[in-house]
């Protein structure tokens, strides 16, 4: 490579041969910029990633390399960078990097960059890898996620409401026409008594039928929205583990899918994992909506536990309500310390674009 003895300064023509090589060999590109930001080294992998030889890019601006639309973020974060005095840093921690090849295609990069002071000047190394594959990868799953978890609350949705209307219904009937037998059946007291155990029996039946409709979703979050079905929620924990809860929501909120779904699923699980862990006295939630962002508080007065600790391969609870936050581009903590209780703070931008479509087919995949 022509650069390379700019570069190597100094160095006898063996070693600077052999850095050539080893250049050439990485499946990095590797490019060197000067204190002008004028490329001084572009390795081989550099030519294949960008599409532009060494001959073309040497002497050339970095910025050739990057689409227009970032040289002013770019020129920001050299600066930064550079006033940072760091030796070497990832580059866009917050962001995904973006090359532009010869073609004029955009192409998201991981990208790390080194400064190092030579008597020639500040020399920039970035080192750069084609990342397209895994975005389109991880782009793919997170659709395949969003996409399987909207199926499976299409199904909750579908057995709750068959469930509900369908075989509750039927038992109320058969209760019906069971206390009509009864009442004729009164000179008959062996006989009536037997219908007074069938009664009771279809009574805990009803009941057991609405219990796992709801538990799987409730119909409240379909036909009267996310307030009514928060409600019965925070109402339902209480009357179950008998501990007092807190509820703060404007009354007006309304969300719509996939965001209601993801609040109603979150709250539930933290209010699981209080009553399964927090052996706490007092509950609080709050949900509110700000600035076009949803939040999400469900503190506890509980034991606490370390969120930082080895997790249960068994556990999937946090786990999931990542996943959830993580479909809908939201952000999520937990907040603990053993003895300290346990705060789960979800925050959710709304209006974004989501990497799918919310009604998925219903012969799609499913998990
Ligand atoms: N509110 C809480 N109070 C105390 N500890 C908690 C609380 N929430 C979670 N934890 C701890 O975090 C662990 C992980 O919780 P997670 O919900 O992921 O799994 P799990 O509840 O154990 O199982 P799963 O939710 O899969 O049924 C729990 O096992 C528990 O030790
Ligand atoms: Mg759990």
């Amino acid at each position: 490579m022509s650069s390379l003895p700019s570069v190597t300064a100094g160095a006898t023509d063996g070693a600077a041969a052999q850095l050539a090589g080893l250049l050439d060999s990485a499946m990095d590109a590797i490019i060197t910029a000067d204190e002008e930001q004028r490329i001084v080294l572009y390795n081989r992998a550099a030519e294949k990633i960008f599409g532009w030889t060494a001959f073309e890019m040497i002497g050339q601006p970095l910025s050739r390399l990057i689409p227009a639309h970032f040289h002013k973020v770019h020129d920001v974060h050299v600066a930064r960078f550079d006033a940072t005095g760091v030796t070497s840093r990832r580059m866009g921690i917050n962001s995904v990097v973006h090359g532009v090849r010869a073609s004029g295609e955009e192409f998201p990069v991981d990208a790390s960059i080194s400064q190092l002071q030579t008597p020639e000047g500040k020399l920039y190394t970035i080192i750069m890898r084609d990342v397209t594959e895994r975005v389109r990868a991880q782009q793919e799953l997170a659709a395949f996620a969003a996409a399987a978890s909207a199926l499976r609350e299409q199904e909750k949705t579908r057995i709750a409401r068959e469930l509900h209307d369908e075989l509750a219904q039927s038992l109320t009937a058969l209760k019906m026409d069971a206390i009509w037998l009864r009442d004729r059946l009164q000179g008959e007291p062996a006989a009536a008594a037997k219908l007074d155990v069938m009664l009771a029996m279809l009574d805990g039946s009803v009941a057991a039928t609405r219990r796992i409709a709801a538990d799987l979703r409730p119909l409240l979050l379909d036909d009267l929205g996310l307030v009514p079905a928060i409600e019965w929620l925070v109402q339902n924990f209480t009357q179950r583990y008998g501990v007092p809860c807190e509820l703060e929501i404007n009354e007006d909120l309304e969300l719509g899918e996939p965001y209601a779904t993801a609040v109603f699923r979150i709250v539930q699980e933290s209010l699981v994992n209080v009553a399964k862990h927090a052996a706490a006295t007092r509950v609080r939630v709050n949900v509110a909506l700000e600035g076009g962002e949803v939040t999400l508080t469900v503190q506890d007065n509980g034991q606490g536990f370390s969120p930082d600790g080895p997790r249960k391969s068994a556990s999937l609870g946090l786990a999931g309500i990542r996943e959830r936050v993580q479909l809908v581009n939201g952000q999520f903590i937990v907040n603990s310390r053993p003895g300290n209780g346990t705060g789960v703070e979800v925050r959710i931008p709304l209006a974004v674009d989501l990497p799918v479509a919310v009604d998925v087919p219903v012969a799609g995949p499913s998990r």
